[in-house]
């Protein structure tokens, strides 16, 4: 574990013997904050898949170039940001209090690791419009009513509604669309959704078997590749900015990109509630 965690007293339910999406993603960004289960995990990931460690840094680059879009271009100041992930550098609260300080902050996760952590961020001054929230994508009631979120979120102004590297961890019979489909409802016209999504597009079923059988001994999670088609799905009734639904680094890139980047096994896009 990293210095950041020392004191930390693992929940009970912490399963370092058991791989955990958070894990292996901060492993494959080469962050500190994982156990050997993890690590194994990961190196099983990018020994199918090489992509997959380019990918991630591709995914953790989109969510900062969306959320300064977001914050700088489109004028939104509240963030739900859900599957927040261990923090890392350049996390969403940073980059859009970064671009106006009185942006607000919720931070949603249902890994008790990335609480702890998230919380031990947050704490201490300069922070007071952050909070960090405990809770599963698939209760998205239990999201919208949560006391701390309608405290924070004034939702009768818009909202970036953050789903990104999260969703294909969502099963179909968990009806990832229609949790998206009820999250944005809540959201006043002018909320942005902010998706990431991995795909089996560009690659064979022998690889696309291995890499999602990596998340088969996690707990509470399986891993779901969806096609350009389906997780366009997402963005029914929205109005996708541009460039549309892309592989991760040629939404709006500030770097140039590689030929190899138009395969990267990641889709992301923003959209615009009407
Ligand atoms: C790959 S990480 C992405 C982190 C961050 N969004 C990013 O893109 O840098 C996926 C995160 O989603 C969380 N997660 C997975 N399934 C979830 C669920 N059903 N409800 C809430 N969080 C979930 C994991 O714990 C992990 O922190």
């Amino acid at each position: 574990m990293s210095e950041a965690a020392e004191g930390f007293r693992p929940p009970t339910d912490l399963r370092p013997d058991i791989p955990h999406p958070a894990r292996i993603y901060d492993w494959l960004l080469g962050g500190k904050d994982n156990f050997p289960a993890d690590r194994e995990a990961g190196a099983r990931i990018v020994a199918a898949d090489p992509a997959m460690r380019v990918a991630a840094r591709a995914n953790r680059a989109f969510l900062q170039r969306a959320v300064r879009h977001a914050a700088a271009e489109q004028g939104v100041d509240q963030f739900l940001d859900i599957g927040t992930g261990i923090p890392a550098a350049g996390n969403t609260h940073q980059i859009a209090q970064g671009v106006n300080p009185q942006a607000r902050v919720m931070y949603v996760d249902n890994d008790p690791i990335v609480l702890t952590h998230a919380r031990a961020l947050m704490a201490g001054p300069g922070h007071g419009e952050t909070r960090v929230l405990q809770a599963d994508l698939r209760e998205p009631k239990r999201i919208l009513g949560d006391p701390d979120v309608r405290a924070l979120l004034d939702f009768d102004r818009p909202v970036a509604l953050l789903l990104v590297a999260i969703l294909h961890f969502i099963a179909d019979e968990d009806d990832p669309f229609g949790i998206v489909a009820e999250l944005m409802a809540a959201l006043a016209p002018g909320s942005l959704l902010v998706l990431s999504h991995g795909t089996a597009d560009f690659i064979s079923a022998e690889v696309e078997r291995r890499v999602t059988s990596v998340y088969e001994r996690s707990p509470r999670n399986s891993a779901t590749g969806r096609s350009h088609s389906t997780v366009s799905r997402f963005f029914d009734g929205l109005e996708l900015l541009p460039p549309g639904l892309v592989t991760a680094p040629f939404w709006h890139p500030e770097e140039p990109t590689a030929p190899e980047d138009a395969r990267l096994p990641l889709y992301a896009a923003v959209a615009r509630k009407p």
